[in-house]
């Protein structure tokens, strides 16, 4: 039996209805403060947690050559299905080790986590974060967003800073390039997120 995805508990069931609620927002809606971190130019891409291919769809419409990394089946299986005539790579892989991807050798210039990170541990995040130095190519960024709020039922979920997740990353040789806030955008009061943009040196 292969053993359990460190953070992805809760997502196998009504996959669908999550598909959904994904779906319902727009790319351009939810990474508006970052929009800017993204390269214009086509570039390797991979949406790491990719949930329903919502943002992986959305870099491949902007030319982006995308793997979409998402280690729940039924939410894979909703992605390629929702967005089926786009050119995606779906990869069933994980963090922290994101195996698949480092075998392989792949490198990105732009690597996006959005809601993902803050389902991994403080040691998962430790090993996430030397994953994904190596795995960024010179010059390339990572976006992460970080939920802060009650844990949903049958989650698992930690409060992780901004700070926290700059300095991890400055050990792993990554420069901030953005910190922020934002609310929450399916309107849960009680919900906020924090912005975080590291980039490899050239
Ligand atoms: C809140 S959803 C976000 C989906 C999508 N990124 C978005 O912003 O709409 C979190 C996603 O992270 C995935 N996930 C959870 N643990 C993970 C891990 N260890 N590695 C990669 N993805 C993970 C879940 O399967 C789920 O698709």
């Amino acid at each position: 039996m292969t053993a359990p995805v460190p953070g992805s508990a809760g997502y196998d069931t009504h996959a669908s209805l999550l598909a959904q609620r994904y779906e319902a927002l727009r790319f351009e809606d939810v990474h508006r403060h970052v929009l800017h971190l993204i390269p214009p130019q086509p570039c390797m891409a991979a949406d790491i947690g990719a949930g329903s291919g919502r943002d992986a769809a959305a870099l491949a419409a902007r030319g982006h050559t995308v793997v979409a990394v998402e280690p729940t089946a039924a939410l894979r299986a909703e992605g390629q299905r929702l967005h089926a005539g786009m050119p995606i790579e779906w990869t069933d892989d994980s963090l922290p080790a994101l195996n698949r991807l480092r075998e392989a050798a792949r490198r990105f210039d732009l690597m996006l986590l959005s809601a993902v990170w803050m389902h991994l541990d403080e040691g998962e995040r430790a090993e996430g974060m030397a994953s994904l130095a190596e795995l960024l190519a010179p010059g390339g960024v990572a976006i992460l967003s970080l939920r802060h709020g009650p844990v949903p039922e049958g989650r698992r979920m930690f409060d992780v800073s901004a700070e926290e997740t700059l300095v991890l990353g400055g050990r792993h040789g990554l420069q901030p390039c953005h910190r922020g806030t934002r609310q929450d955008m399916m309107g849960r009061p009680d919900v906020h997120w924090s912005l975080v943009g590291l980039r490899k040196p050239q």
